[in-house]
């Protein structure tokens, strides 16, 4: 194991904490997984603050877990650290005897050990081999990906993974110049994507290499397609009260995490029956407004927090959840009723978008800070 480059500060780590503690906090042993662990900053204070949690922790880069390995050592009774993608969830429990958990985290993207390491080709900044797999074990490079994919293969990963406006002009200057020579570097890479776009282009948005670079490392490590799998995964294994903490960076991870709690929020019943017919209840709701952004004082002190998303949801009782959508039903009726002639005036209702108990996921709900 190489020496640590680079430290890693935990990414809102106290509202994370803040957010797990009622799940991970109850009587008796509780089971924590934290899918991506990358240096361990979150596992070591979740383990810290629960003394009686077991956690489970997952990465794909064993020289991530190897780190985390060393730093965790003094809780090596109550761990397991497993090198595996986190769609691999499942199978882990089963492997290890857990048939459930109370809470799970998922900070998603790379680490700083990973970005910072001269030698992984994810920075633009460092020339590197471009090799940007998080799992060096496996899988095809960037080096691959970027000197045999086709042109429409090509832009298409630069415009959906980078949402980069430039991914034609970007693709075309990428296959002319590995005609001359194959393209082996980051710092060879992100120059051609410089003089690829507009120059007017080039003085905005912060380095123009930024998205081309994010949207490769997406397209060699599959991030999305192991999220859309992994998230809903998870969500089944949480115990009732059970809590799940996602830290998105770019659109596209947020949107998938925002749509597999979505799905879970919002009743899948016909809106005006009284009760929920069984199965159809939300089985989730929401703990975040919408998507929770960082504290101007923690993007100062840590610039990877500028671009992270919250978003955070709790396992529903099954009994609670059918009362929720009693005492929604009662309220509505209890409106319309003081909006009939003679019934006198609505008062104080707040209106049906903030009925009581409302568990239907809508962006604005959530128990909040
Ligand atoms: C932002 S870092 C996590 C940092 C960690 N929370 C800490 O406090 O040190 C993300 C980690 O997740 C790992 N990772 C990313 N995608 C993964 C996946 N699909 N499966 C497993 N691990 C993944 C990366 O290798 C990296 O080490």
């Amino acid at each position: 194991m190489g020496e640590l480059r680079g430290t890693h500060v935990p990414v809102l780590l106290e509202r994370c904490l803040e957010l797990l503690a009622p799940a991970l906090g109850r009587p008796g042993r509780t089971v924590h997984v934290d899918a991506t662990l990358g240096l361990a900053g979150h596992a070591e204070a979740v383990l810290e603050a629960h003394p009686d949690t077991v956690l489970i922790g997952l990465d794909r880069d064993t020289e991530a877990l190897a780190h985390a390995r060393v730093r965790l050592a003094r809780f090596a009774d109550r761990i397991h650290l497993e090198h595996a993608v986190y769609d691999e969830l499942p199978d882990v429990l089963d492997r290890l005897g857990y048939p459930a958990i109370d809470g799970v985290l998922f900070d998603l993207g790379v680490s700083s050990l990973q970005l910072d390491a001269p030698d992984r080709g994810f920075a633009y900044a460092q020339d590197a081999p471009l090799d940007m797999r998080m799992d060096q074990t496996r899988g095809v490079t960037a080096e691959e990906v970027v000197n045999t994919y086709s042109h429409p293969d090509l832009a298409r990963v630069l415009r959906v993974y980078g949402e980069e406006k430039f991914a034609g002009r970007i693709a075309s200057a990428i296959i002319r110049e590995r005609e001359r020579a194959p393209i082996t570097s980051s710092a060879r890479l992100a120059e051609l994507v410089r003089e690829s776009i507009p120059a007017p282009a080039r003085r905005t948005g912060g380095h123009p290499a930024k998205r081309t670079f994010q949207a490769l490392r997406i397209e060699v490590n599959r991030e999305l397609a192991a999220l859309e799998t992994a998230l809903p995964a998870a969500l089944d294994k949480l115990t009732v009260g059970g809590r799940m903490v996602v830290l998105s960076y770019h659109s596209l991870e947020d949107r998938l995490t925002k749509q597999a709690l979505a799905d879970r929020v919002r009743s899948k019943g016909p809106v005006d029956l009284p009760v929920e017919l069984p199965g159809s209840g939300p089985t989730f709701r929401l703990l975040s407004r919408g998507a929770e952004l960082p504290g101007e004082a923690e993007v100062a002190a840590n610039p990877r927090a500028a671009s992270v998303r919250l978003r955070a949801a709790e396992r529903l009782d099954p009994e609670e959840a059918r009362q929720g959508r009693t005492d929604r039903e009662r309220y509505r009726r209890r409106v319309k009723a003081m909006h009939q002639p003679g019934t006198g005036s609505p008062g104080s209702a707040t209106g049906p978008g903030s009925a009581p108990g409302d568990g239907n996921g809508t962006d604005e709900e959530g128990e909040g800070t």
